[in-house]
């Protein structure tokens, strides 16, 4: 088979047949297809899509291009969450040892920053110290020592992924519900998780811009778990406008602690604790949502979800000081305020150029060895809806570099200020597809 036509199948609107799925996958895993080759066929299939059959396909190939998990000796329901990809998305980090503070475990694969959105990963490398590359073994005994793990994909889970996703961010083929829906699902039926919760997300800082996509996409996740017997839903979040206040890798890591402590912002607190409540309610632990969320509630109030933070940090290497000493963590030498340039409201916070904004400033990755600055970011001040004044701060910019000239173009541009009744509504959850 030659891999120009297997391209030339995709580039025609045709469907590729199981052989050429398979050979595309194994070519990618071995390197015996060059990355413009796997590059044009990525275009390809943003351009024209994949039927079901296909991406079921796609999913299973990417999973059986490595190792699987198995977790069967681990007791208990294994639960796991899932996001698409967000601006200030650092949900996962304070839910996965709030969820496993209640005894349910969490083993969680995770993801570096894609196009213009932060990576888990990423972030909690800002921790000093912090591991994400585990042995299968240690992974295993994390899980049943501390409860939780968020790592990358161990050893050899889903190499076709690894390879596949860095060449997306850098072809602007992440946009792609067949290629997200592969890369997401493979890994995470590959960690041997028994119930998963994706959050999808939508809106400008989304992959997946409307909600009709979203609700595509979602669907589609939720079917090829429940496909291999796993219990999948899926949440579709809102993200036109950044989640929480913090955008960078350090910044994040300290708002996710905040939230541990009980203090942090409102929308992120909102998101964790609904995601929260279905993977308790998945593990059996809990009857009702109600319920659910109160048990959470109080594993913040009593401390036991922050001291699950520090067990998984310290047992994958990190600094777990980093929970009262923020300034372990690498940090910016600039702090410049970006004022208002009228008085009013915020009535738009595009959140895919503020994800750029962060990238530009080091926070992510223009192309796929850029090494990040884990310090640099954006701190907001101001969310859709809140009044300003004129001069006051909208936001600041965590730099490294004393000229930021160009990030404050770009900010400009992408903030809006208007009358009160142009204020949008923003729903923080717009659907949940079980
Ligand atoms: N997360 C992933 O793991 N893959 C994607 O393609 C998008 C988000």
């Amino acid at each position: 088979m030659r891999m120009v036509d297997v391209i030339d199948t995709k580039r025609n609107k045709n469907a590729l047949s199981d052989e050429q799925i398979d050979f595309f996958v194994q070519g990618c895993t071995d390197g015996s297809i060059p990355d413009y080759q796997t590059s044009a066929l990525l275009m390809a299939i943003w351009l024209n899509g994949m039927n079901q059959h296909e991406m079921q396909r796609l999913t299973m190939d990417m999973l059986h291009s490595g190792d699987q998990l198995d977790l069967s000796d681990i007791d208990g329901i294994k639960v796991d969450k899932h996001s698409t990809g967000g601006v200030g998305d650092k949900t996962s980090i304070p839910l996965a040892p709030l969820v496993a503070s209640l005894g349910i475990a969490v083993p969680m694969i995770s993801g570096r920053g894609l196009g213009h959105t932060g990576g888990t990963l990423d972030k909690l490398e800002a921790i000093p110290g912090y591991q994400v590359e585990i042995s299968e073994e240690n992974f295993k005994q994390q899980l049943r020592d501390v409860g939780c793990i968020i790592a990358g994909a161990t050893g050899n889970i889903a190499p076709a992924d690894k390879k596949i996703y860095a060449l997306r961010d850098v072809t602007d083929t992440v946009d792609s519900i067949p290629l997200i829906a592969g890369s997401i699902m493979s890994k995470k039926i590959a960690s041997g998780t028994d119930a998963l919760v994706m959050d999808v997300k939508t809106g400008s800082g989304a992959f997946m811009k409307s909600e009709e996509q979203a609700a595509e996409l979602a669907r589609t996740l939720v079917n090829i778990g429940k496909g291999v017997g796993m219990n999948a839903m899926a949440v579709i979040s809102d993200m036109n406008q950044p989640l929480g206040k913090a955008i960078g890798n350090a910044l994040e890591i300290e708002e996710s602690i905040e939230l541990l402590k009980g203090r942090g912002p409102e929308d992120l607190k909102e998101l964790v604790l609904t995601i929260g409540s279905q993977m308790v309610v998945m593990a059996g632990k809990a009857e009702t949502l109600a319920e659910a969320r109160e048990l959470l509630q109080a594993q913040i109030d009593n401390g036991q979800a922050l001291e699950t933070f520090r067990r998984m940090i310290e047992a994958q290497g990190g600094d777990g000081s980093v929970i009262e000493d923020y300034s372990i963590m690498p940090q910016a030498k600039y702090h410049v305020p970006l004022p208002a340039r009228r008085a009013g409201y915020i009535t738009g916070m595009k959140a895919d150029e503020l994800g750029v904004a962060s990238m530009m400033l080091g926070g992510g990755r223009a192309a796929k060895e850029d090494k990040l600055d884990y310090a640099v970011g954006l701190v907001l001040n101001k969310k859709v809806g809140d009044p300003v004044e004129e001069g006051e701060c909208i936001l600041t910019i965590h730099t490294n570099r004393p000229d930021v000239d160009d990030v404050i173009e770009l900010l400009e541009n992408n903030i809006e200020i208007g009358e009160k009744e142009e204020v949008p509504e923003l729903k923080l959850i717009h659907e949940i597809i079980e």
